[in-house]
């Protein structure tokens, strides 16, 4: 691979989003592009538009105009189920099946996305040890913690290995402990050559673990680079203190 010469198709593209809901715009013509294994973080106060950005790029909300692209592929028309099975994409609100065990969750979303019985289980016994979860394998979700229910969330999202993954707020609300678990299990997954793609309110975390970030106001993207040249750009210390500038109220 030359530096130079190919043009690398970014893991995510949106150009010129708009979504309303009746009156209001949610997303106001926004473009933005997430490069290829970047670590990338989404921040802006809420309401924002960060989920129904990320709903429109995992398929789950028509947009009113614009496009979004999934490595080169539109996420929507002949397209969509490709681009369904290269993502990974983990909700806001923790949303389990009270009555699937915690394994047989993780191989029915193996093989709603096309992996074979054997692939999807063995990719399940694999998440479960990563997330430490092998003990509760039997467990319903019902029967777990939220720190347990919180991990589970987040292992579903990555059975069938998407080259982009999708996390809106994965550490909202989990304590200190947990919330450096999950940053763990984010960084390993990158780590891997995967692509991250996550929104938070924790400023610090995102500034040490993102290697870029936007700023997302009204709809539209304030700003968006690496975290040292947008505190340069804004002569700012801390990326705290370019938010409040941004997209402070
Ligand atoms: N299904 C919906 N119906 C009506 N309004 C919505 C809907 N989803 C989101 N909104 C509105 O769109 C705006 C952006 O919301 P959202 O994308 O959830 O923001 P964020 O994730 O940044 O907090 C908010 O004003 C919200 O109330
Ligand atoms: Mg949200």
């Amino acid at each position: 691979m030359s530096a130079s010469g190919s043009q690398t198709v970014p893991a995510l593209r949106c150009q010129g989003v708009v979504k309303r809901f009746g009156a209001l715009t949610a997303l106001a013509g926004l473009s933005l592009e997430v490069p290829e294994g970047a670590f990338f973080g989404l921040l802006g106060p809420n309401g924002a538009g960060k989920t129904t950005l990320i709903r429109g790029a995992v398929g789950l909300t028509r947009l009113d105009s614009g496009s979004i692209e999934v490595f080169g592929l539109p996420v929507s028309g002949t397209t969509a189920a490709r681009t369904r099975t290269m993502l990974g994409y983990a909700p806001q609100e923790v949303a389990l099946d009270r009555f699937v065990p915690v394994r047989e969750a993780l191989v029915l979303h193996g093989r709603y996305f096309g992996m074979t019985r054997r692939d999807a289980a063995a990719r399940s016994d694999e998440m479960l040890r990563v997330f430490d979860l092998a003990d509760r394998a039997d467990s319903y979700a019902n029967e777990l913690s939220g720190g347990m229910r919180r991990r589970l969330h987040l292992a579903r999202a990555l059975v069938h290995g998407p080259q982009l993954v999708i996390l809106d707020e994965p550490t909202a609300g989990v304590d200190i402990e947990l919330r450096r678990d999950l940053w763990e299990y984010i960084r390993r997954l990158h780590a891997d050559g995967t692509t991250i793609l996550l929104t938070t309110h924790y400023l610090e975390e995102a500034e040490a673990l993102c290697e870029r970030v936007a700023f997302i106001r009204d709809g539209t993207i304030a700003a968006e680079g690496t975290p040292p040249l947008l505190r340069e750009q804004f002569g700012a210390g801390r990326l705290e203190e370019v938010y409040l500038r941004l997209v402070g109220r």
